[in-house]
């Protein structure tokens, strides 16, 4: 990430917290229309009462708030990654997260959403994506051992 990238990050924060339910909300809705195999992975009693919304803007907003500190993520990264590992979300899955995170914050942000801003949350969410694909590489060798012993 650029140093004017983090900057960006830190500023679109109180953006997020106005827009982030929305934003997840139109993420969901884009992101299962587009891609209908990944609707079985999440439990529809969460979609109905918007928690699973909330969580994962709550995840968006710390990652952003801490994005020059990363080491305070790291407890909340593990519990992420222990629940991603027991549903088996995989390193190829991260992509398509991506795309339509980003599809979602252009249409909520609009002119808002300018190529600065959109690079700088692509840029960022590669850097979280490849922390949490290795956290779980992690979880599934350890996984596998303990089934091979
Ligand atoms: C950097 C990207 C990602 C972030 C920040 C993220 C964040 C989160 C958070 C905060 C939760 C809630 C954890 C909890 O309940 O304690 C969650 C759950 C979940 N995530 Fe992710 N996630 C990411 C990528 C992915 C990917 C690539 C997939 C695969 C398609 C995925 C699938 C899921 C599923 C299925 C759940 C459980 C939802 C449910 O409760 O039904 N996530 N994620």
């Amino acid at each position: 990430m650029l140093d004017n990238q983090t900057q960006i990050i830190k500023s679109t924060v109180p953006v997020l917290q106005k827009h982030g339910e929305e934003i997840t909300r139109v993420f969901y809705q884009q992101m299962l229309a587009a891609h209908p195999e990944l609707r079985t992975m999440f439990d529809p009693e969460n979609q109905k009462d918007g928690s699973q919304a909330r969580r994962l803007a709550g995840a968006i907003l710390a990652y952003a708030a801490n994005i020059d500190r990363l080491v305070q993520l790291n407890a909340p990264i593990d519990k992420i990654a222990h629940k991603h590992v027991g549903l088996h979300v995989l390193p190829e899955q991260y992509p398509i997260v991506g795309e339509h995170l980003l599809g979602a914050i252009k249409t909520v942000l609009g002119d808002g959403a300018t190529p600065e801003v959109l690079d700088a949350w692509g840029a960022a969410y590669n850097q979280l994506a490849d922390i949490m694909i290795a956290r779980e590489k992690i979880l599934y060798d350890e996984a596998h051992l303990t089934a091979a012993d």
